[in-house]
C-alpha cells in the first residue's frame, strides 16, 4: 500500500473552514498525483458513470459542486457533456479545474451557505467527495435539490464513516420523507482503492416542490 500523503491527512484535521481552505491551497498542484495516482482515487470516473446512465442528452447542464481540480469535469467532458459548470470554494482547486478547460463556467462558492443560484438551474448537480469529514454539512443537499431541476438528478458519495455520524444519512431521509428527491440508487464500492477506502455513490431524482 502506498504511503497516505500528509496534504490528504491535512484536510481531514482542518478544524475551521479557513484551515480547510488553506490545506486545499497548499494541495492543488498535486491533488490529481496524489489521489488518482498514490492512492488509487476512482470515486470521479465511478460516479460520472453512474450520473451517465440516468441522464438521457449530452446536452444535459450540469453542476460539478465542490469540483476541486475537475477530475469529475474530465471523466464527464470525456463521455460526451459539454455543458458542464464547476463550482468550489477554494480559488487554488479552482485554477487548475479552469486549466484543464473541461468546463464552460467556473466559480467560487461555499456550499454551507445559500448560493446565489437560480431553482431549477441545472439538469443535474454532481458532487464527489466533497460530503464527508470536516468538508460540506448535509444541510447543502437542500441547495443541490433547490438548485437542480424536477425530473432531473443529484449525484454524490458520502464516505463511509462520516455517513451516519455527520447526519447525512438523516438529513438524506428526511428530503425523501418530503418528496424533495427520490432515491434511484445507492451503490457501496471502491473509492481510494489503494486505501480500502470506500464510499455510497447516490443519485436521487428531485421531485416537483
Ligand atoms: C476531496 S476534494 C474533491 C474534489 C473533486 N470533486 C474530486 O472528486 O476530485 C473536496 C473539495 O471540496 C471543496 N470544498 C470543501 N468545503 C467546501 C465548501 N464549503 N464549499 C465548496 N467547496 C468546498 C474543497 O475545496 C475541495 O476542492
Amino acid at each position: 500500500m502506498e504511503q497516505t500523503p500528509e496534504k490528504w491527512v491535512a484536510t481531514y484535521e482542518a478544524k475551521t473552514p479557513d484551515e480547510l481552505a488553506e490545506a486545499y491551497r497548499c494541495w492543488a498542484r498535486e491533488y490529481d498525483r496524489d489521489t488518482c495516482e498514490g492512492m488509487g482515487y476512482v470515486g470521479p470516473g465511478v460516479a460520472a458513470r453512474l450520473l451517465d446512465r440516468y441522464l438521457d442528452s449530452a446536452e444535459a447542464k450540469i453542476l460539478d459542486a465542490g469540483c476541486g481540480t475537475g477530475l469529475v469535469g474530465q471523466a464527464m467532458r470525456h463521455m460526451g457533456y459539454r455543458r458542464i459548470e464547476a463550482m468550489d470554494y477554494c480559488r487554488d482547486m479552482l485554477d487548475v479545474a479552469e486549466e484543464k478547460r473541461v468546463y464552460e463556467n467556473v466559480f467560487r462558492a461555499d456550499m454551507n451557505r445559500e448560493l446565489t443560484i437560480s431553482d431549477n438551474a441545472y439538469d443535474a448537480t454532481i458532487c464527489v467527495g466533497t460530503f464527508t469529514y470536516a468538508h460540506v454539512g448535509p444541510d447543502a443537499f437542500d441547495e443541490l435539490v433547490r438548485i437542480t431541476r424536477p425530473g432531473g438528478y443529484v449525484c454524490f458519495t458520502v464516505r463511509d464513516g462520516a455517513y451516519q455520524e455527520y447526519g447525512y444519512r438523516k438529513r438524506m431521509l428526511e428530503l425523501e420523507a418530503n418528496n424533495a428527491f427520490e432515491l434511484k440508487e445507492m451503490v457501496d464500492t471502491d473509492y481510494l482503492h489503494k486505501e480500502d477506502v470506500t464510499a455510497k455513490y447516490c443519485i436521487y431524482e428531485v421531485q416537483e416542490a
